[in-house]
Parts: structure tokens; sequence; C-alpha cells
């Protein structure tokens, strides 16, 4: 079949997938911006069989891997568990498992409200209109992960930078290498000063373990958890601020009944599914999906987007409905490489909903809707400001 789309196209309305989406056929050619092609997979179920099917690999350095930026040169980028396949990465996601289970994750749920409230405090000491990503989006989860791993939140404006420069699409190789190697530069020595001298974080527990990882593979996994653990959960605390506040109807149910807050961060993670392309693979053996060959050594992009918006799963899938129970949603991925942070992103969301729209009763946009800066320029749908007064 011929390729007829480029991707990835542009998202045009935050609410709703790129009309090209809808031309497709379920598994269908589409070419990508470095000349190659791919599969694009749109079903829900398509999807999910594609992320639990062991003949996909995650491996982004396998021939054919699809992607829209090229790989930084020098050592391997991000190889820590969401580059690694069977039989590495079941061992290599054990090990950390133990730090995201829901109950170790529901004792830092204090601890969460308490930042939470710290920054609305802060926010509301302050000058009107603000930034939320500035005051509250950003630096919630950028303080949880660095609590949770041992970073000093001090340096955060170092690897926000290098992180936000790693997940956009325009950026170059060479710009994304050296953000890449100041990243684990940083890092490296973190994990050596901590080797020396513990403390009671995820790093110097890893460091402890009988069966500790070498050095590299902890730099590697202390880069993912550190980039994965805030860019994410802050363009989703932005976005369904934006999204609430849009539909008023939507908040005034929210406000109504705080028990409805996990359906709601539910129903925006499906909304949004601001990591859609995180879960491409490649196929590693010839595989017949949907009445089509994918040969080995082909691309798929599953389009979560997509799959998050199929209408046999979620009727009527572009409006936004918070009672809807849409935990069947795939933005956390599917499959053996399922989002490990999932239980810590739901609640951030959870606290900063229910905080925010509690004690900030009159929040409200700065700005028309339709001039809000959507982040159309990376791998992770977002913004980047979000001016909000009260
Ligand atoms: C709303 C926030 C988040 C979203 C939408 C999200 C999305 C995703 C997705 C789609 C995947 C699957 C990748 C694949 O299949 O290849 C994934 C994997 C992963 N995520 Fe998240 N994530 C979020 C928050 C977090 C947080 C807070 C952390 C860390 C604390 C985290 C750590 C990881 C890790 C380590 C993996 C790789 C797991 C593996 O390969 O076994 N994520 N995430």
């Amino acid at each position: 079949m011929t390729a007829t789309q480029t991707f990835p196209p542009v998202r045009t309305c935050p609410y709703t997938p790129p009309a090209e989406y809808a031309d497709l056929p379920p598994v269908s050619r589409v070419h990508l911006p470095n000349g190659t092609t791919a599969w694009a997979v749109t079903r829900h179920q398509d999807v999910r069989t594609v992320l639990t099917d062991p003949r996909f690999s995650s491996d982004r350095y396998h021939p054919g891997f699809p992607r829209f930026t090229e790989l930084p040169k020098g050592p391997r980028f991000n190889a820590s568990l969401i580059g690694l396949d069977p039989p590495e990465h079941g061992p290599a996601r054990r090990a950390v498992l133990g730090e995201f289970t829901v109950k170790r994750l529901e004792a830092l749920r204090p601890r969460v409200q308490e930042i939470v409230d710290q920054h609305v405090d802060a926010m509301l000491a302050g000058p009107r209109p603000t930034d939320l990503v500035t005051a509250l989006s950003l630096p919630v989860p950028s303080l949880v992960i660095c609590e949770l791993l041992g970073v000093p939140y001090a340096d955060h404006d170092f690897f926000q930078t290098r992180s936000s420069t790693l997940l956009r699409l325009d950026n170059s190789a060479e710009e994304k290498a050296a953000a890449s190697d100041e990243l684990r530069t940083y890092l490296s020595d973190l994990i050596s000063s901590k080797a020396a001298e513990p403390g009671d974080d995820l790093i110097s527990r890893q460091l402890a373990r009988d069966s500790a990882p070498d050095h590299e593979s902890l730099v590697g996994l202390a880069t993912l958890l550190l980039i994965a653990g805030h860019e994410t959960t802050a363009n989703m605390i932005s976005l369904g601020t934006v999204a609430m506040l849009a539909h008023p109807d939507q908040l005034a149910a929210l406000r109504a009944d705080p028990r409805r807050t996990p359906h709601a961060v539910e129903e925006m993670l499906r909304v949004f599914t601001i990591a859609e392309f995180a879960t491409s693979r490649v196929a590693v053996a010839d595989v017949e999906l949907g009445g089509v060959l994918i040969r080995a050594g082909e691309g798929v992009l599953t389009v979560g987007l997509a799959a998050n918006h199929d209408p046999d799963v979620f009727p009527e899938p572009d409006r936004v409905d918070i009672t809807r129970g849409a935990r069947n949603h795939i933005a956390f991925g599917y499959g053996a490489h399922q989002c490990l942070g999932q239980n810590l992103a739901r609640i951030e969301l959870q606290v900063v909903f229910d905080t925010l729209f509690a004690r900030v009763p009159t929040l409200r946009l700065a700005v028309a809707e339709d001039e809000v800066p959507y982040k159309e320029d990376a791998s992770i749908f977002g913004v980047h400001r979000l001016p909000v007064t009260w």
C-alpha cells in the first residue's frame, strides 16, 4: 500500500485528534519526516495487540524503529527500561518496581499535598495574572521526583532545560546529544557521591541492593525517571486545568463531588494522550495485523491519541466527560512497558485538581482559550505557558 500521510500531524484542536487520523485505515503506511515510512495503528484493540506482542521491539536503536528526529550520537541514549526488550527488560523493571507500588506511593500523598499547598499559597500571595506552568505545573512534579530520586531541587533549572531540549522535535541531534551528555554527567556524579554517602532515596536504595545495577545502568535509569517524572505530569496538570476551565459544566460537577476527581483525571489523560508516540515499536518478525502484513524490520506507530478516541470504545470520544469512567485508556501505554510512574502521576494530578479548584474558586484563563500556547513542537503534548488569574 502506498503511504498517504506525513506523521506526526499537527494537533489543531487540543481535545480532538488531528483530522488526518480519521482518514486513515486502521493499519496504514505513513511517511516520516526523515523520508522513511512506518505503519500507523489507530484502533484501540490493535494498539493493545501490538503492545502485548513480543514480536514488536522497543529498541530505539533497532534498524527500522520509527523516529521523528535523529538519535543523538554517542552512547546509547535512554536505553534504560523503556528501550529494553526481553530478557533484559523484566529483571530491570522488577528491580525498581517496589518503589512504585500503590501502597508505597500512597504514603507520599501527604507530602504531595504539602508541596501543592505551598505552591498554591505562593501563587495566591503573588501578582495576577500568573503563569500556572512556573507557579504550579512544573515545580510540583519536579519536586516530587527530585525527592524520590534524591536529586537536589536547587539544580532544577539545569535539568529542566536539558530535559525540554531532549523532548523538542525541532532540535538537532547535536543539541540533543549535548543535553543528554550534560544530564548524564550530572547524574553520574550524583550517583558517585551517593555511593560514598547514601541518603534515604531511590538512587541510594538501588545502590544498596544485593544485585545493584552497574553505574551506567543506574545513570540510565535515573535519567529516564528524572525526565519522565516531571515533563509529562507537568503538561497534564496544565492541560487538565485548561480543560476544566474551558468546560464549566464539568468543573461544576467536579466541585460538587470530589469523589469524581480520580475519574476526571482518567478522562483528562484519555482526551489529551500527551505521550502518544512514546509507545512506538519495530517488528522483529513478520506479523499480520488487521489484514495487513507488517514485515520484520518495519516500524509501527501505535497512535495512542487515535486509540483513546476510538468510538467503539469511547462513545462520543471528543466530548470531555469526567463521568465516563475512562480507565481503559492507554495514555500510560499497555503491556510490559506500561508507565512505571502512572500511580505517582495519578496522585499528583488528583491532589492538584482537588486543591486548585477548591482553594481558587475564581480561577480563570487570563488569555482567550485559543491564545494558549500549545506545544506543537515537542514529543510530549502540553502548553508552554498558561496565563491564569482569579
Ligand atoms: C501523566 C504523566 C505520564 C504519562 C502520560 C506517561 C506516559 C508513559 C507511556 C505512554 C509509557 C509507555 C512507553 C512504552 O510503551 O514504550 C511510559 C513509560 C514509562 N514511564 Fe511514564 N508517563 C507519565 C508519568 C510518569 C512518571 C511520573 C514517571 C516516573 C516517576 C514515569 C516513568 C516511566 C517509566 C520509567 C517508563 C518505562 C517503563 C518500562 O519501559 O518498563 N512516567 N510512560
